[in-house]
């Protein structure tokens, strides 16, 4: 009796754990997200294109700040919460999720955006499609618009970041200096300046560098990733 027990279980074992694996190199749903959200932040930057356009986007308001290349970028006009915050689009794009990915690379392709294949190939604008219909959050849930803390918990976010993060960034988040010697950046000033950009970068990655993300991770944890480096020092 006991064999047979064990061996329906083995079976059922066998069957889940067929289940959980993809092929090997087949990339599974929530790698194409954390791909969609890099292609979000800068689709030029993660596909290494070699010539972006050089033209405004023709529907990049006189008024925004970016020029040239920059303003082809999802998140300059539509902003790091999907909603427009540090952006120059005044629309929802969280309406999108649980929607469709075709119906989004239709707009993506249409006279608004003029993505032809030619700039994002069709691979890269379901991916993007994808992030927007599965993978945005609501990005006040984790940070304080009225002062920009995050409203994650630091003393929880510390191991994971001392495991994950600071391996390359530091444990006091000053190994990378994203800007110059006379005037550096750390991820402390990002984590300050721009939480809402750096919570988004978090959770999908650097565009086009050799960084990690935290797609498989709830977002509670990025947030609370994001509280600790807020207490670092940023000089
Ligand atoms: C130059 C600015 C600009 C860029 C860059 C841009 N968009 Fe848009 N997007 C717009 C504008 C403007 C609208 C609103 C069009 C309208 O209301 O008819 C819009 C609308 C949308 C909509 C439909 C929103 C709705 O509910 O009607 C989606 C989805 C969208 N954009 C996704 C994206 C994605 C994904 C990218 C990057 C691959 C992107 N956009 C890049 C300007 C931009
Ligand atoms: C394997 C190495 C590696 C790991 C692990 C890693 N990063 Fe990075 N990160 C990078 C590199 C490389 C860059 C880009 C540096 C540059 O642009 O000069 C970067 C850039 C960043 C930026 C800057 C974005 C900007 O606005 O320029 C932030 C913020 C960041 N990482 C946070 C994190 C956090 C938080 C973790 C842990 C969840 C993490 N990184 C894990 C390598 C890593």
């Amino acid at each position: 009796m006991k064999r047979k027990a064990l061996s329906v279980s083995g079976i059922l074992a066998g069957v889940l754990v067929f289940a959980l694996f993809a092929d090997a190199g087949e990339m599974t749903e929530i790698y194409s997200i954390a791909r969609g959200g890099r292609l979000y932040d800068n689709w030029i930057t993660t596909l290494k294109i070699k010539t972006p356009p050089k033209e405004n986007h023709a529907s990049y308001p006189a008024t925004g700040k970016d020029k040239g290349a920059s303003t082809w970028r999802c998140a300059k006009c539509h902003g790091w919460d999907y909603q427009g915050k540090d952006g120059v689009v005044n629309k929802n794009l969280r309406t999108w999720m649980g929607k469709d990915v075709a119906e989004v690379v239709t707009i993506l392709r249409s006279p608004t955006h003029n993505y032809t294949p030619a700039l994002l190939p069709d691979d890269a604008a379901r991916d993007v499609a994808l992030f927007l219909t599965r993978g945005v959050i609501e990005s006040e849930k984790y940070i304080d618009p009225a002062n920009g803390r995050s409203r994650g918990d630091a003393a929880k976010g510390a191991p994971f970041y001392q495991t994950i993060c600071g391996i390359c960034h530091g444990m006091d988040g000053r190994k990378i200096n994203f800007g110059s010697d006379k005037d550096p950046e750390f991820i402390a000033n990002e984590a300050t300046e721009h939480p809402f950009e750096v919570l988004h970068k978090i959770r999908s990655g650097q565009p086009g560098q050799e960084m990690i993300n935290l797609r498989t991770l709830p977002p509670e944890v990025a947030a609370d990733i994001l509280a600790y480096i807020q207490t670092f020092p940023v000089r």
